[in-house]
Formats: C-alpha cells, sequence, structure tokens
C-alpha cells in the first residue's frame, strides 16, 4: 500500500513539475552545488563541487544557468558564459569567505610582494579574481600552485586551504587571512568524540577545516572528492566533516552505507537559502541575472580558464 499523500507533498510536487515546464521552455540548465538542500540536488541537471560546477558552465549547450549555490559561484559562470543567462534564485546568497578579500586590499597585498604569482580561491569575487594571475578550488589548488613558476607564491583567501597546501608542496606559501565560518568552527576534539561514537567509521573532512582537524582526518578533499572516496572506500561508515547538505548524496549515491555529520555546526545559512520555490519563480520571471562588468570579466576569465586548462580542470573534475 502506498503511503498517503500530505497537501505539502501534493504542493511539491506541483512545484518541481512547474520547474520542470519551465526549464524546458527556457532551455535551461539547473546546476547545483552539492551543498544545496537535497530536494534542490534532486532537480538539478548537475550536482558538483566547485570545479565540476565551473567546467559544466563552461561547456554547457543550454542558453540559461540556473545557478543553485552562492553568488561566487554564479558570477564564475557568468564570467565563463558571457553569452549565456545565468541566474541566481536568491540574490542575497553569499559567501562570507569570499567576502573577507576585495580588489583594493589584493592591489595592497601584491605590492608588498611584488613579483609573485597570485592564486586566488575560487571563493571570491569577480574584481578580486580579475587581479589574480589563477584562481583554484579546493579539488587542484595543490596542482595549481605546482604549476607555476618561481618558489613564492600569493594565496588566498582561506587560510585553511592554504596551509593544507603548503603541506603539500616546496614552494612557499604567502597567505591571507580569510576562513569560511561554517568549517573554521569545527574542533578537533568534536571530531575525535564523533570518532568515539562512530568507531568503525573513516573520517572524511574538508581543506578549508582547521588544520588540527585535517590531521585526525583519514582522508581530505573537495565534496565530490569525498563522494568518489565514499563510493570506492570498502568502509561501510563515515563520519564527514564539511557542510551538512553533501549527506543528501552520499546517501543517495551509497545506500548500504552509513553517514554521521561531526558537528551539528556544519550548517552554511547561505547554501541554505535556494528553495524549490526559488527555483521556480527565478525561471518564471528570470531572475536574478548575474553580469559582470566587461572589463572584469575579461581579466577573471584569464584566472578561471587557467585554472580550467591545468591538469584536472582540463581532465573533467568527478572521479
Ligand atoms: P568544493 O569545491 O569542495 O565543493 O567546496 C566549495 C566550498 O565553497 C566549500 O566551502
Amino acid at each position: 500500500m502506498s503511503a498517503p499523500r500530505s497537501p505539502a507533498m501534493d504542493h511539491a510536487r506541483a512545484v518541481v513539475e512547474r520547474i520542470g515546464r519551465l526549464r524546458e521552455e527556457r532551455r535551461a540548465v539547473i546546476l547545483a552545488h552539492n551543498y544545496q538542500r537535497g530536494e534542490v540536488q534532486d532537480i538539478a541537471d548537475f550536482t558538483g563541487d566547485s570545479l565540476g560546477l565551473s567546467l559544466e558552465a563552461a561547456r554547457t549547450g543550454a542558453r540559461v544557468i540556473v545557478f543553485c549555490g552562492v553568488s561566487f559561484m554564479a558570477e564564475s559562470a557568468s564570467i565563463l558564459n558571457p553569452d549565456k543567462t545565468v541566474l541566481l534564485p536568491v540574490l542575497e546568497a553569499g559567501c562570507p569567505l569570499a567576502d573577507m578579500i576585495d580588489a583594493p586590499r589584493l592591489r595592497e597585498w601584491k605590492a608588498l610582494h611584488p613579483g609573485r604569482p597570485v592564486v586566488t580561491y575560487i571563493n571570491s569575487s569577480a574584481e578580486v579574481k580579475a587581479e589574480s594571475d589563477v584562481c583554484c578550488t579546493s579539488a587542484n589548488a595543490v596542482e595549481i600552485v605546482e604549476s607555476l613558476p618561481g618558489d613564492e607564491v600569493l594565496f588566498g583567501p582561506d587560510r585553511n586551504l592554504g596551509l593544507y597546501v603548503r603541506g603539500r608542496t616546496a614552494k612557499r606559501l604567502i597567505l591571507w587571512e580569510g576562513y569560511c565560518a561554517t568549517h573554521a568552527w569545527v574542533t578537533a576534539g568534536e571530531v575525535l568524540a564523533a570518532r568515539r561514537r562512530h568507531p568503525a567509521a573513516l573520517v572524511i573532512a574538508h581543506p578549508e577545516c582547521l588544520p588540527e582537524v585535517l590531521e585526525v582526518a583519514d582522508h581530505v578533499s573537495s565534496t565530490s572528492g569525498m563522494s568518489a572516496f565514499a563510493r570506492s572506500s570498502p568502509a561501510r561508515e563515515f563520519v564527514i566533516v564539511t557542510e551538512a547538505g553533501i549527506l543528501h548524496r552520499l546517501m543517495k549515491e551509497n545506500p548500504g552505507k552509513r553517514f554521521h555529520l561531526a558537528s551539528t555546526r556544519l550548517l552554511c545559512p547561505n547554501m541554505k537559502r535556494t528553495t524549490l520555490a526559488s527555483v521556480a519563480d527565478a525561471l518564471e520571471r528570470m531572475r536574478h541575472e548575474i553580469r559582470v562588468e566587461e572589463g572584469i570579466r575579461v581579466r577573471a576569465a584569464r584566472a578561471l580558464e587557467r585554472m580550467l586548462g591545468t591538469g584536472r580542470g582540463r581532465a573533467g573534475a568527478e572521479e
């Protein structure tokens, strides 16, 4: 016997149908980050990490891209696709880490360290990317740093990711002091307590976590790297140290395995702003269109395209 249907379920189904209709009418593609709400991931054409989403945005044939994520992600899609319409369903979905650096401060920093190449995490504004030599994501940061000439690199804005890279390269990294509050609030004590609660589990952490958290992890990777690791690992149980949204994908892809969030604080309020209703509205009213001023766009595109032309960018992100 099938479960009884509630008015809320009927409403959700109607919104999903509306999205499906509008997606066809607008010839749109829906991209969603791994941290999005489960129901948003489920209606997306592609769900992935920042590298995978950038690659998908660069190669899509669709005329309209609905970006379910935060503003720097939609901005990156628009930088790579100036002839397409990129929509961000909720304009207020920002990234506090990206806001920790701006173009004037980056210019001052560069002036203090002349001649050093600048590697900028994709979690940054278009203006900051325009001042950078190359972008990186958590999936390719080590490789990007290694690909540069010289012994010293300016790396920002995420200090924890920079420290992680520093441990894997002979280059000297000069770091900006930014951080992701969602990741940086988790303590090694919380992760060790989760390990004690789930002694058979492997711990998987994101490189935006504090170094002492990464030290007690069994595996460190981007969000899509976590999905690849969980799928191929013989382990049946995992403690996850990144934003809660990834659990939806992990559980869907691995029905026989168990996933535990290391801390209840692993929630990004900005990633959770996008709802099915806001996606439907974005498609219906063609809002909110994200555009970057052409002079900045061209320079920011250079940094992004240089990243996409390097190593795993060239090969494709999803393992
Ligand atoms: P990923 O590229 O690993 O998905 O990370 C994105 C992000 O913003 C982490 O906070």
